[in-house]
């Protein structure tokens, strides 16, 4: 799939084009660029740099409020340090999805791809596929979210197939990739909301409905089947979105878009309640069943968009920010809490109840990369033909190979760690 000869053609045509286009070209994203086919889903729509809305119901949280692991090292705390190993992956033993497949299509840095996370307190391991298979030997590992969650898998995916390799299976309601040499399941269910919803589309709603006290069937009906929930969510709550408990609307986001006379109650306490409601739920029905196994959420992962993401916004920066150069602050700081408090008040229940609930905290070390995004290069060749008047930036996903395999190696460590492996 990769092919050297597009690799050598890219380079040489980005060669002559600067890779900091002048500032006077208007790059833009479609107002709403929203393709959603079923499982493969491009948003650009609610990607918005920043929001500086908030709710007054939201109980405001300082920044760097909330540890995430209570025993041993804490894997958020560190810095981007020069390495110069090659990724494990390249993605020729592995699908990447296009608009993530960096290399490919051209991006001609490769710079990213030789950083490696140090943990302050710790030394954190390369990914070994080998020690994850046998972990997830006979399990189910979910994946929950939106097409961040995807990128993820994808990267495990790929980390993976270097040691063995997978079979796709034919699922109802995610997709899903088979490990027969450990009989290990790996899936992708879309819920970008976690709970209820129907999301906002191009030819309209134009705005989300979520029902923030249930939670999403489409994955919650397999909970039984499923050994270790990976959760994670956040940017399609940025959209105009109308709020509902049982059958009443409680508020909106965005109302005055929406010319809805109802309460802005802003997107904070509709995350908090979603992920409630879905750790919750899991609890209750794992309980039920009697078997109790693993949860762990992932926290949010902050995009890099400088300038709105409607004004032009690129992420060009070729290099990860120095310590202390970026501060998690405002909305990328009050996800992640959100997440840890969430993780924190459920943890004593669902420890009572014989099942380990973890956070994976990567708001921090992702934050610190914006060089790590696709950028112009999720398109083919994007200045193959000169600059050309409109570029679409993808500051959101992540290349792969890239930073977000990192996120895999510390999610290894959490089931390293973990004190009682699920056994089914
Ligand atoms: C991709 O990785 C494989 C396996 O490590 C290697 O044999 C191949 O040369 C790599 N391809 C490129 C273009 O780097
Ligand atoms: C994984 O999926 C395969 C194929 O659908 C199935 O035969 C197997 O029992 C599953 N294993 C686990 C542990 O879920
Ligand atoms: C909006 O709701 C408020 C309070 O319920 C009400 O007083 C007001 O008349 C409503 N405005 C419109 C335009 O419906």
């Amino acid at each position: 799939m990769l092919s050297r000869k597009m690799i050598r053609t890219s380079t040489f045509k980005n060669n002559l084009i600067k890779r900091f286009v002048p500032s006077s070209i208007l790059y833009a994203l479609p107002p709403i660029g929203l393709i959603c086919l079923y499982f493969y889903c491009h948003s650009f729509a609610p990607f918005f740099s920043t929001i500086t809305h908030h709710s007054s119901l939201s109980a405001s949280v300082p920044a760097e409020k909330g540890k995430a692991y209570d025993n041993g090292c804490d894997y958020s705390i560190g810095k981007w340090v020069r390495d110069n190993r090659a990724p494990l992956y390249n993605g020729t033993t592995c699908k990447i999805t296009k608009s993530q497949n960096c290399i490919v299509n051209g991006r001609p840095d490769s710079n990213y791809l030789h950083w490696r996370w140090k943990p302050s307190e710790c030394h954190l391991s390369n990914f070994e596929p080998n020690t994850f298979l046998k972990l997830i030997n006979n399990m189910h590992i979910a994946f929950v979210g939106d097409s961040l969650s995807r990128n993820q898998i994808e990267s495990l995916i790929c980390l993976l197939s270097t040691a063995s390799k997978p079979k796709r299976v034919r699922h109802l309601g995610s997709r899903k990739w088979y490990f027969p040499s450990h009989n290990a399941n790996l899936s992708f269910y879309w819920s970008p909301f976690l709970v209820r919803g129907v999301q906002r589309k191009n030819r309209g709603p134009i705005y989300n409905t979520m029902y923030l006290d249930h939670v999403n069937e489409r994955w919650a009906r397999d909970i039984d089947q499923m050994d270790l929930i990976v959760l994670s969510f956040g940017h399609w709550f940025m959209v105009p979105s109308i709020y509902y408990e049982g059958e009443s609307i409680i508020g909106c986001f965005k109302c005055h878009d929406l010319k809805f006379n109802y309460t802005d109650i802003g997107i904070y306490v509709a995350m908090r309640k979603a992920l409630r409601t879905t750790l919750n739920s899991i609890i209750e029905r794992k309980v039920v069943k009697g078997n109790g196994n693993y949860v762990i959420v992932r926290t949010f992962s902050p995009s890099h968009f400088e300038g709105g993401w409607d004004k032009g916004g690129t992420c060009s920066k070729s290099e990860p920010y120095e310590n202390g150069e970026k501060k998690l602050e405002e909305m990328d700081a009050e996800i992640r809490s959100i997440e840890i408090e969430e993780v924190k008040n459920a943890k004593s229940k669902a420890e009572q109840l014989g099942f380990n609930l973890e956070v994976l905290d990567i708001t921090k070390l992702a934050l610190l990369r914006p060089d790590g995004h696709a950028g112009a290069y999720m398109n083919p060749f994007p200045f193959a033909n000169g600059i050309p008047k409109y570029v679409q930036n993808d500051c959101v996903h992540w290349c792969l190979p890239g930073p977000i395999d990192t996120w895999n190696e510390i999610f290894l460590e959490i089931m390293k760690k973990g004190k009682n492996h699920p056994h089914k």
